[in-house]
């Protein structure tokens, strides 16, 4: 890699500052529904936050905003030393389906952003950038392979390589994993831990798996419900990287996290039961969406499952 002229400077600041962050939506009457605010977190440089919360509370919010494709409402965003202002190669995201062009095989697919991200490199420079990213997520040797031809695992892994062949300073991912099956899902935490210890991004991963929250991350971020959610809680993981799964799990430690970030979900279902009225006019057209989102969900959980 130390030939290639025309990538990032991997040195310059890689921290984020969200900032009094607040999202509104217009609900179906053309009026403001403020979904998240207030959301403070600094995230220091080369730190993996997990973000859990339940289901609707605003974490693809927080995540969108933050990856530039969702306008920001109130508040702002840093990263490194530059306020955001839309999408930018200092940050890319893995989403849960990769979104792969089906005519392009895993090469071309990566290749893509590469070229809009490095226009003044030279074909080979962008050639290596590819295949290296490509071999760091283990499809080194299924570069010429059609997403038809590959595994729900295998296609996630190749949108993996084309987020990180942007060497972005931070990465997103927003249950990346949620598709897949536990021992590929397994897999893949390894893939993307090893990434970021070696290509020494900052990160954050939207999960509702406390396990994986837990095991992946050195902070773990709890949102309030919404409406107008915000940052609940946030729980210190204090094992060492590198981490080995095994120890991990045994250790009474990861008992206890799993059990708070538990007992923080847990609290806060019973707050949304009873705060929140279904049948308030004001409410409707929020908890409406709500409820198509969660339907939604169920579905793709019991289509996960085959
Ligand atoms: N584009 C949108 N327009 C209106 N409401 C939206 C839009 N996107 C999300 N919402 C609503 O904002 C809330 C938070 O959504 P989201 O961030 O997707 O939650 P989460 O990722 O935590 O499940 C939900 O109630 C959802 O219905
Ligand atoms: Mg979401």
């Amino acid at each position: 890699m130390s030939t290639l002229t025309a990538l990032p400077d991997l040195k310059t600041k890689r921290s984020v500052e969200i900032s009094h962050l607040i999202k509104e939506y217009p609900n179906p009457y053309g009026e403001d529904f403020r979904v998240v605010e207030d959301f403070n977190l600094n995230i220091q440089e080369g730190e993996f936050i997990s973000l859990i919360g339940h289901s609707g509370c605003g974490k693809s919010t927080v995540l969108t905003m933050l990856a530039g494709l969702n306008e920001i409402s109130d508040g702002g965003i840093i990263v490194g030393d530059k306020e955001i202002d839309g999408p930018g190669p200092d940050r890319s995201v893995v989403f849960q389906a990769p979104c792969l062009m089906p005519w392009l095989n895993s090469f071309q697919n990566v290749m893509l952003g590469v070229k809009n991200v490095y226009p003044h490199a030279t074909k080979a420079e962008r050639r290596q950038i590819v295949e290296h990213s490509l071999s760091v997520v283990g499809l080194a040797d299924a570069m010429k392979k059609f997403p038809k031809e590959m595994s729900g695992g295998m296609q996630q892994r190749v949108g993996i390589a084309r987020a990180i062949a942007l060497q972005p300073k931070v990465l997103l991912l927003d249950e990346p994993f949620g598709r897949l099956d536990s021992l590929t899902r397994m897999e893949l935490q390894d893939v993307i831990i090893d990434i970021l210890a070696r290509e020494k991004m900052t990160a954050m991963i939207v999960t509702h798996d406390v396990d994986e929250a837990v095991f992946m991350a050195d902070r773990c971020v709890m949102m309030s419900n919404g409406p107008k959610a915000g940052v609940g809680e946030i729980l210190e993981i204090g094992f060492d990287r590198p981490r080995n799964r095994e120890e991990v799990y045994q250790d009474p430690k990861f008992f206890e996290y799993r059990e708070h970030l538990l007992a923080f979900l847990e609290q806060r279902a019973h707050i949304k039961g009873s705060t929140r009225t279904f049948s308030d006019g004001d409410f409707m057209g929020f908890t409406e969406k709500e409820g198509a989102d969660l339907e939604a969900a169920a579905a793709q959980e019991a289509t996960s499952v085959a």
